[in-house]
Order: structure tokens, then sequence, then C-alpha cells
């Protein structure tokens, strides 16, 4: 969808399918009281009988002697926040109005966000327009194309915008493809998403600031990531370890952020195989390394001055006669040996690795992972926020700063010193399992046992990387959780 810009054509005049104009609670009737006397006080009738009231997300459609005019309400002033305008915007571009009318044109009048004061990064109709432009992406790869196809949106007029939105524009444009880019791979089932073919993708980023570099099992052997290849060895498909540099910095020596994506996409369970019930969804698992591809290629298109490292290590978790036993010992890059005792906690094996040799070719000045992790991270947090955990808490501030911002919450969760004890092993330096308590940190603080003193941060992602409900902008399947927050941490620390 293409978004024009247009001034001082008056709502009555503009040539389009359907005119948008939101509206508060506090409505007055000044701003559109031009268009209300065209249209013979349509619009003062429709709040003055409280048909309309302006309640949040609340939606009307009027014909008018002029056109199709779409009201949507904001809410009280006073209470609008980024979320509320993204929801209502999402609700507007996903109504029937204008899904599956031929609508092909709409045009957004802007005047009511210019006086909303929000304290965010943003301006009002950037949020509005973000929430729609989300609410937009479908997964039809599997669909039958139905056979009348009504027209689709296609573009957006904004009237009357007085806010510069060069760098919102610059914005929609790397960061809205790169989310739906993100939610594709994640929505995609296993046997079209193998490692072979994520590296692939991975691999169509490739460009003047970004190289792409995958590693074979034998390469992998080479670097000693026995942990990562012992999720690989019960499966057919050869796993994929990839590595992404993407080099925008003056510098290009600066030591780089480096992004872990656990990139499993397939979880079985191994050995410790799951249930049959819900197993079908363990095809997100390489959610994390999904949204890690969404960032390289948003910040490529923005060309962020900026160093990045990104690692997907990628494999199925299958059973076979080849697959890792419980009770089997392996050993990480760093050395250190690992005491496997259930094959489906699998995530923590790979990420090590990956993060592991991050740090050894590439000595990170931060270390970001996003894991579809835990069960136990939806019986914390349910489907609403990230757990984060990390060793670093100005890194962890920044984050929650990114979170409030993007509305991807971020949670943060302690990790004493005493979880430890938990996965203190009998015949390794440190087991896989920390039994049946606190499975959220524990699985945190294994990691942590592997990165030492780089700072660091763990987000586990396994609640909100896919959702069974229709969101208000964000319909069922991928959310592409990462992909606007991971790039507004980055903008927000190259300010
Ligand atoms: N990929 C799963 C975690 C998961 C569960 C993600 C549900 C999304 C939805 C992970 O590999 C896993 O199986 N974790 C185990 C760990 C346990 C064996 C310690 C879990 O959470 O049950
Ligand atoms: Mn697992
Ligand atoms: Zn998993």
């Amino acid at each position: 969808m293409e978004i024009k810009f247009a001034k001082n054509i008056s709502l009555s005049e503009i040539k389009t399918d359907v005119l948008i104009l939101p509206f508060t609670e506090d409505y007055k009737g000044a701003v559109y009281s031009t268009l209300d006397k065209d249209t013979g006080g349509l619009i003062r009738r429709i709040i003055e009988t409280k048909e309309f009231t302006g309640k949040h997300t609340e939606l009307t459609l009027i014909h008018t002697k002029t056109g199709k005019v779409i009201l949507v309400g904001l809410g009280k002033a006073a209470e609008v926040t980024a979320e509320r305008l993204r929801r209502a915007g999402g609700k507007v571009f996903l109504s029937k109005y204008i899904k599956g009318h031929d609508v092909t044109s709409a045009a957004l009048s802007t005047a009511i966000f210019q006086e909303q004061k929000l304290g965010a990064r943003h301006t009002a109709v950037f949020y509005f327009i973000e929430g729609g432009l989300l609410s937009r992406y479908e997964f039809k790869r599997y669909k039958k194309p139905e056979k009348e196809q009504p027209n689709d949106l296609k573009t957006l007029t904004l009237l009357d915008c007085r806010a510069d939105l060069g760098d919102e524009m610059k914005w929609f444009d790397a960061v809205i493809p790169a989310v739906s880019f993100t939610r594709d791979l994640v929505n995609t089932p296993s046997s079209d998403m193998t490692p072979a073919i994520l590296a692939e993708a991975a691999k169509s980023l490739s460009g003047k600031r970004v190289k792409v570099k995958v590693l074979d099992a034998e390469a992998s052997k080479k670097e000693g990531m026995w942990s990562y290849l012992s999720v690989a060895k019960g499966s057919v498909e050869p796993p994929k370890f990839i590595v992404i540099e993407y080099k925008g910095g003056k510098d290009s020596k600066k030591a780089p952020v480096a992004i872990i994506g656990k990139s499993i996409t397939f979880d079985s369970g191994g050995i410790s195989l799951k249930p049959a019930d819900g197993m079908e969804k363990m095809k997100y698992d390489m959610a994390g390394g999904a949204a890690t591809l969404g960032i390289i290629k948003a910040v490529a298109a923005l060309s962020l001055p900026i160093n990045i490292v990104a690692v997907l290590p990628a494999t199925e978790n299958m059973p076979s006669g080849s697959a890792t036993r419980p009770g089997d010992v392996v050993t990480a890059i760093t050395g250190k040996t690992i005491e496997i005792l259930n094959t489906d906690a699998e995530g923590r094996l790979v990420l090590v690795d990956a993060i592991g040799y991050a740090i050894k070719h590439y000595k990170p000045a931060v270390v970001i992972d996003m894991a579809t992790l835990t069960g136990a991270c939806s019986i914390a947090l349910g489907n609403e926020a990230a757990a984060m955990m990390g060793n670093n808490e100005s890194l962890m501030d920044d984050l929650k700063k990114a979170s409030a911002e993007t509305y991807e919450r971020v949670w943060q969760m302690p990790l004493y010193e005493e979880f430890k004890d938990y996965l203190k092993s009998d015949v390794a330096d440190i087991k896989n399992i920390g039994g049946r308590t606190g499975g959220l940190i524990t699985a945190a603080y294994f990691i942590s046992e592997f990165v030492t003193d780089t700072p660091w941060v763990h987000l586990d992602i396994a609640s909100t990387a896919f959702t069974d409900k229709d969101k208000p902008y964000l319909c069922k399947g991928a959310t592409g959780i990462g992909v606007r927050l991971i790039m507004n941490y980055l903008l927000n620390s190259n300010d």
C-alpha cells in the first residue's frame, strides 16, 4: 500500500473510495465542521443521537453525497496511547468497510491527531497507520486463490498532515515488510522450512553490507559445537549454522551487536518426545531466528550505521536411532560439558554454542538472544509479554524502553545465584534441565553460565511469537515479535 500526502483539499472534495475520520470521545464539532455542513449535518446528527460516541475502536460507516465515510473512535483524548492508536488503525483496515468491498483508495483525515500529545517516539498518526499496516498481513501460501478476488487497498492519502513524516515513512518501508517476512517464515510448516530452506532465506538478504555464511555439520564439528550438533543428530535434515555479518558502522572493526535467534525448524522433543496434542505448533520453534532475519532485513533497508553479527543455529529436533539419548554428555564450544537429561530442552543447547561462537569470533559489545525457549514462560506471563533475563541492568533498561514504545512487551525475571544449584550435574559441569520449578528462569540461567561477562540479554518469546486467536492488529499465527522491539532498541541506541 502506497502512502501519499495531500494538503488543502476539503474533505468533501477529496476523490477516494473511503474517507476515514478518527474521533475522540471529546469531539466538539470543530475539526469536521466543513464536511458536516457539506453533508447536511450528517456527522453532527450521528454524534448528537449518540449513535457514534468515539469510544475506542468504535466503527461506523455513513454514506454521504460526497462518498463513503468511516468514523472510528480513539476513546477519550486524555487516554489515547500509541497502542490504542495502533488498535484503532487495525480495526479500520481490517473492517468489512475496507476489506472485500473493492476499496482501492482511502484517505485519512489527520487533523485530530495534531492535538494528541503522546510523549512517545513518534507522532499519533504514525501509530494509527502502523496498526493499520500490521493488520493487513495474511498468510495465504497454502490456500487456493478465491475466484473473485476483490480489489485490495492500494493507496492511503494522508490529508493535511502537519507533522514531517519522512523518518516514519522510511520506517514503514523498511520495518513492516521485515515483520511480514518474519511472519511468513514462522507460519511456514516445517517440511517447507527446513534448516536448509531457512539458510536460503538468510542468503536472500545478502548485499553490499550483508554477508551470509552457512556452516554445515562438518564445519560445526571443527568449531567444537557438540552441544548444537547433539540436537541435530536425530534428524535426516542436515543442520545449518547460519552466520550473518552486517557492516554499516563507520568503523567496520567496532564491536558488533550480536543477535542470536533460536532456530529449531521443528521441535518434536527428540527421544524425550512431546505429547501429540499441540505438537504441530513446534514449527514455530524458529521464531527467534526468523525475527533475527527480519531485523537484518530492516537494518539493511535503513542502512543503519551499526555493526551486527547474527547467528541462527538451525536444526530439527527429532527422535531416531541416531538421536541423542537422555544421559548423554556433550562438550560445548566453550569447553563446558553438559549432561543432557531431557532432549526436549534443546533450545538452550543450540543457543550456548551460537552465543559461544559469536563471542569467540566477534567479541560483541552486547549479546541479545531471542528464543521460544520454555513452556513455563506462558505459565508465568500468559501471552502478554516476553520474559527477559540478563546480566546487565542498563541493557535491560534499554530494552524495557523499546518495549514500551512498540508494545512488544518484555518483563524482567530474576537470575538469582541460587538457581545455579538447580543445574548441578552429578557427572558433567552442568545439566540441561533444572527440575519442576522455575523452568523459565533455569533455562536462562543455563545460558548465563556460558556467556560469562559479555553484556547479555535473553528474551523468551515462547508465549508471544504465535497467537492462537486474532489480536486487534495481529491475525492468528506468527506475530513477528522481536523485529519492531529490537529495531526500536537499535534506533534508540543510535540516536
Ligand atoms: N520449544 C520448546 C518450548 C515451547 C513450548 C515453545 C511451547 C513454544 C510453546 C522447548 O524446546 C521445550 O520443549 N522446552 C521444555 C523444557 C523442559 C523439557 C525443561 C518445556 O518448556 O517443556
Ligand atoms: Mn523442546
Ligand atoms: Zn524447542
